[in-house]
């Protein structure tokens, strides 16, 4: 009897240990990055209230850095009106070809759905956007916003309920954020001009100031100590729970709940968006500039002033927008056409031009792969 008491101790002192150590609080792991005078911390660091006013929207981001494990996040969005204000919660790297995973809720008029936006950026390469409407409302209560990060897979969860597997396949050359520390973000801005129905829906100020609001951020993640994390982070040791089997891939039950999320709740996905991948491919051939930003995050002063392109702000919903695209010509003639440097790879799925592989085509058979 005694015996089993110590052990319930024991075990009951361990659990407690584990959460203290993972869960975060808001004044020790975070700080504001932008927007101070829009934000509050309460209740000895647990909860946080990131606001956007006629005068600034507010941002903070953890202070330190990771690689692989669980972000979690307890989120409840603006209530009411929320149109044209977007919330962010992601993880991303510094730097030029930065990895990024995404996670950002654009706002809506009350009563209409909020647009739940996935995308993630593997060396600097995004427009892998997946949009869902929330099979809940998301205003009226906080809702467990977790993104799983391992060598394997990427898995963004809401209510554990997994919504988006992106899984590694460098085996067939499509880049992963496997290299590169990440901090998680967490932001609220003004994104009017795109935000709400294609950027129709203006912001209105009389329903000003607009709180995201958290709690319950735990960070059980490998912290960054330098490039030798690249190894460490990944090494399969019981330590790193994120790189144990069962974390590898979803079970049967998760694979059904995914699916009953995208049969019912999927809006955009990337992978389906063939016109899409086609015309970016030959935009490239032509030479032509065809900037499709789809990353919408309120721009970093830090990082503007670093002239970061991707943080300018996108003007597209999600890489949904229509661009003006040669849909007549096949690829095939745009290679011809582009009169050398350019010619399909070695696969037939991808094309080089001046030594630079550009594999849209590789990035589809990605998704089919991943539906399969
Ligand atoms: C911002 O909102 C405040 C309070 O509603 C108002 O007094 C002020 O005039 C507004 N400022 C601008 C620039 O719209
Ligand atoms: C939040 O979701 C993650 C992912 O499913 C899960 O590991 C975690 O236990 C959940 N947190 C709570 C408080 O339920
Ligand atoms: C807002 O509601 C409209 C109408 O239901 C819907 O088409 C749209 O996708 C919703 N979300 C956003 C962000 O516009």
């Amino acid at each position: 009897m005694g015996n089993l008491k110590a052990l319930f101790i024991a075990l009951v002192s361990n659990i407690a240990l584990a959460n203290s150590v993972a869960r975060a609080n808001f004044y020790a792991d975070t700080f504001f990055n932008w927007g101070y005078q829009n934000t509050a911390i309460w209740g000895d660091g647990d909860n946080l209230a990131l606001i956007l006013n006629n005068v600034s929207g507010s941002g903070i981001q953890t202070r330190k850095q990771y690689l692989f494990g669980s972000i979690e996040m307890q989120i409840k969005l603006v209530e009411g009106n929320s149109a044209g204000t977007v919330t962010t919660y992601y993880l991303s790297s510094t730097g030029e070809k930065h990895d990024e995973i995404d996670f950002e809720f654009l706002g809506n008029l009350s009563g209409k759905p909020y647009m739940i936006h996935t995308n993630v950026y593997a060396q600097g390469v995004g427009n892998r956007e997946q949009q869902f409407y929330p099979w809940f409302d998301p205003t009226s209560d906080f809702h467990n916003y977790t993104i799983h990060w391992n060598p394997s897979q990427i898995v963004w969860f809401i209510d554990s309920i997994p919504i988006r597997v992106f899984k590694n396949h460098e085996n067939i050359g499509i880049p992963y954020p496997n290299q590169q520390a990440m901090q998680a973000y967490s932001s609220i801005w003004n994104a009017d001009n795109w935000a709400t129905q294609g950027g129709l829906v203006k912001i209105d100020w009389s329903n000003a100031p607009f709180i995201a609001r958290y709690r319950k951020l735990k960070l059980r993640a490998c912290e960054w100590k330098g490039q030798n994390s690249i190894y460490k982070c990944a090494s399969s040791t019981p330590n790193n729970w994120w790189t144990s089997s069962e974390y590898s891939q979803l079970s049967y039950a998760q694979m059904g709940q995914m699916e009953w999320v995208r049969n019912n709740y999927m809006v955009y996905d990337y992978c389906k968006d063939t016109k899409r991948f086609l015309c970016l491919l030959k935009s490239a051939l032509c030479g032509v500039s065809f900037h499709v930003s789809t990353d919408h995050h309120e721009p970093d002063p830090r990082l503007l002033s670093e002239d970061h392109p991707r943080e300018r702000g996108g003007s597209e919903g999600g890489g949904v927008g229509d661009r003006d695209c040669d849909g007549d010509r096949s690829v095939a003639e745009h290679v011809e056409e582009s009169g050398g440097g350019a010619e399909v790879d070695d696969e037939g799925d991808g094309v080089v031009i001046d030594g630079d592989e550009i594999g849209p085509l590789a990035e589809l058979a990605h998704c089919a792969e991943v539906l399969l």
